[in-house]
């Protein structure tokens, strides 16, 4: 075809991926009546399926590029079928594993709406009431913890990502010399970051992505609560101090990814006051629990922070991907991420300046998400929220709870909504030595057999050399009964693995 000929068809242009609307109402009904029906049954599925990677590959057949296309209502049947059948559901009622929640439906439906509008949240202009509901989402999740509605603030994908943007804001404002002309290698002082040991390994990726490299991080030791030692904290800044480093940065965690604790927020405020630090709180998992009245001050230590990483896509139940990165003062966004390209007509006018997103973050083009954490937020207000995650810690309590009446199971942490235990038979010898290994790895092995069950979902954590086992409810479809069934669960399957497995040494008798 030559292109007059060419050109001469498109007056009547008929794009092969157009779909007019009458089809597309219809494969959208058929669609959602698909995710109701699902939704519906969750309960009654397994929470995942025991298949392999090499058979969940071929569920895909062929692995050709296809030339030519096929019936979109096909594929949407399909597709359906293939995630129905072959995922694991962090929705499931049973699903307490890592720190995923289940999402909640309006959600779904914003993601659907958000990709049919589908405004680039990059600039004001390209995406004008698509910004306002952004910038009122960042005020209203900064209302929910009580954090000055007037910080700065961008959504991203989750908490890596807010982490590294408070932590670009940080080491920008933190710095005397002109980082973003000289970069790192202007000053022979090391840039140093204290995070307790408990900390999420975003640090790691932040520190060598960054160009600290990874002995920029002090690992501080914690106490027997698995919160940073204060005392060894300041004694490392001094340390540091005197060495000639530069200390820029203290972590503190407003819920640990393995136990949940939350550190002494306080007093990390008042010692990085103290020696002119930036407080960086990662809140990813647990800062939204200062919405319940009657928080502890430890946790509302976070309202005293230069900066927080929270998920809505953890505590608010938003569907993944939504992460949030608050900052007290916005000019420390803006410093570290606003570029002015002569190509970007994005400034507007001076009397009523537009929000440009691509200037608070990494990001250039970006994504809707925040209509479905928006929504969310107005589908069920301050009072849903508190109620949830009041709920979701409630039942984590009751695990802890019921896991002492067991006494083949042994609690040991419960924080926020985090609940730790092992499994420990009743006929082992008096003899921690050969024991302790033992329970490591027949709870590691029961941990492996509780997932592939489908039974219920749990992941793991590691305290004090203990290999746990740890139930992190975020989850507004988890019920008690939900709940109680799981020691009985965790019993039966530690019983057989533990007649399976179990050293002649170690038998009794
Ligand atoms: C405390 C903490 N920080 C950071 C993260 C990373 O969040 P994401 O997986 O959303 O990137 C997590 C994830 O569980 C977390 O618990």
């Amino acid at each position: 075809m030559n292109i007059s000929q060419q050109t001469s068809n498109l007056r009547n242009r008929e794009a092969p991926l157009e779909i007019h609307g009458d089809e597309f109402r219809k494969l959208g009904h058929q669609l959602v009546d698909d995710i109701a029906e699902f939704l519906d049954g969750l309960p009654q599925r397994p929470v995942t399926t025991e298949e392999s990677p090499q058979a969940i590959r071929k569920l895909l057949g062929t692995d050709i590029l296809p030339e030519r296309g096929s019936s979109a209502n096909d594929l949407l049947d399909e597709a359906a079928d293939l995630l129905f059948d072959h995922s694991l559901f962090n929705g499931h009622p049973r699903f307490w594993g890592y720190i995923t929640s289940s999402a909640a439906p309006i959600g779904a439906l914003a993601d659907l709406l958000a990709a049919a509008v589908n405004p680039n949240v990059g600039a004001a202009v390209l995406s004008p009431i698509a910004t306002e509901i952004e910038a009122q989402t960042i005020r209203w999740i900064a209302d929910l913890i009580g954090y000055p509605r007037t910080c700065g603030g961008v959504l991203v994908s989750g908490g890596n990502m807010a982490n590294f943007v408070c932590f670009l804001a940080a080491r920008k404002s933190k710095v005397a010399w002109d980082l973003n002309a000289e970069g790192l290698s202007a000053s022979n002082q090391r840039l140093i970051a204290y995070v307790s040991k408990e900390t999420h390994t975003w640090i790691d990726k932040a520190a060598e992505l960054f160009s600290l490299g990874a002995k920029s991080v002090r690992w501080i030791g914690t106490n027997a609560d698995q919160q940073m030692d204060l005392d060894a904290l300041e004694k490392q800044i001094i340390a540091d101090r005197a060495d000639n480093h530069l200390p820029f940065l203290v972590v503190g965690a407003a819920g640990t990814v393995g136990t949940g604790a939350i550190d002494p927020l306080p007093e990390i405020a008042a010692i990085c006051k103290k020696h002119n630090l930036w407080f960086h709180v990662d809140g990813a998992y647990g800062a939204l629990a200062a919405v319940i009245p009657g928080a502890s001050t430890e946790l509302l230590g976070l309202r005293e922070a230069d900066s927080i990483a929270l998920d809505p896509h953890k505590w608010l139940y938003s569907p993944l991907e939504a992460g949030c990165a608050l900052v007290r003062n916005p000019h420390h966004l803006l410093e570290a991420f606003s570029h002015h390209p002569a190509y970007y007509n994005f400034d507007g006018v001076i009397e009523d300046p537009p929000i440009n997103y691509h200037e608070f973050g990494l990001q250039n083009s970006r994504g809707f998400r925040a209509l479905k954490v928006w929504l969310g937020l107005r589908q069920v207000g301050r009072e849903g929220y508190i109620q949830m995650i009041g709920d979701d810690i409630a039942l984590a309590q009751a695990l802890s709870k019921a896991v002492g009446t067991y006494p083949e199971l042994q609690a040991v942490t419960q924080n926020l909504s985090i609940t730790t235990f092992r499994f420990i038979p009743q006929d082992l010898p008096d003899d921690p030595m050969a024991v302790e290994p033992y329970l490591n790895k027949l709870n590691e092995e029961l941990l492996n057999r509780l997932q592939k069950s489908g039974e219920a979902f749990i992941s793991n954590a590691i305290v004090e050399g203990k290999y746990l086992l740890r139930a992190c409810i975020v989850n507004f479809r988890t019920t008690l009964s939900d709940i109680e069934a799981l020691p009985e669960i965790v019993i039966r399957l530690g019983r057989k693995l533990d007649s399976e497995i179990r050293p002649r040494s170690l038998q009794s008798g």
